[in-house]
């Protein structure tokens, strides 16, 4: 089999994740980290060649991925990649299970023990975190993160860089808009139209 490379862009905790992902894929020949921190020379046993400003130099001879958490922050940083030709990875742990029907797009990450169930449609640089479950006809636009125990019931739309917090729960058949965040145990039970911090059970904006 013909083994690239990956380049993982940050190095924190998510690129650390994320690294741990493709090693157990056995799909590269190395993994290598870009890391801002110029202090830090490896992570997980993969070398950092420098920061994620000298990327153009990787572009050749590696696959990319962006390991960052922010969604804005993972946005940008993707669509320049793209706008440059850059190969960009889409990382499937083996222990996710993905139903029939399902599209990942680019830049995606499924972590361990993510259930996506059958007809969902995942966006471009998205991340299903740990044993996080989208249900049947999900869709997700682009650069949207369902956090750690997170789940989403059928047929909800989530709008893009929405972040979805920690064990928060979404209710069937609703739509949420792009640019929220949704708290940490939240219980979504109507639609949100306007962009925005929902908190509580059921959800409400925050207003600060
Ligand atoms: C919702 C959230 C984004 C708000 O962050 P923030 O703007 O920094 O908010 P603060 O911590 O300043 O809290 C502001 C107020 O909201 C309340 N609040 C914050 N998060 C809350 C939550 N999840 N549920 C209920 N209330 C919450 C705080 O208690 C505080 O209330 P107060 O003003 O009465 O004291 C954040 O608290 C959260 O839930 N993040 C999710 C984290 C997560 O999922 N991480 C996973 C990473 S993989």
């Amino acid at each position: 089999m013909d083994r690239s490379r990956l380049l993982i862009l940050g190095a924190s905790g998510h690129g650390r994740v994320v690294a741990d992902i493709a090693s157990c894929l056995n799909r590269y020949e190395q993994i290598a980290f870009l890391d801002d921190d110029e202090g830090k020379t490896s992570a997980m046993g993969h070398p950092v060649l420098g920061t994620i400003a000298m990327v153009d130099r990787y572009l050749e001879d590696f696959d990319l991925f962006v390991a960052v958490g922010n969604n804005l922050v993972r946005q940008r940083i993707q669509l320049g990649l793209k706008s440059r030709q850059a190969r960009l990875a889409t990382l499937v742990h083996p222990s996710a299970v993905l139903g029939s029907e399902v599209s990942l797009g680019e830049g995606t990450a499924v972590m361990a023990g993510a259930v996506i169930n059958c007809g969902s449609i995942v966006g471009r640089g998205c991340i299903i975190n740990t044993s996080a479950s989208l249900d049947h006809d999900n869709v997700l636009e682009d650069f949207v993160h369902i956090s750690p125990g997170a789940h989403l019931a059928g047929t909800v739309h989530v709008g893009e860089c929405t972040w979805i917090g920690i064990g928060a729960c979404v209710i069937n058949n609703l739509r949420l808009a792009g640019g929220c965040r949704i708290g940490a145990g939240a219980v979504v039970v109507s639609d949100i139209v306007e962009k925005g911090t929902y908190v509580g059970v059921p959800a409400r904006r925050r207003r600060s």
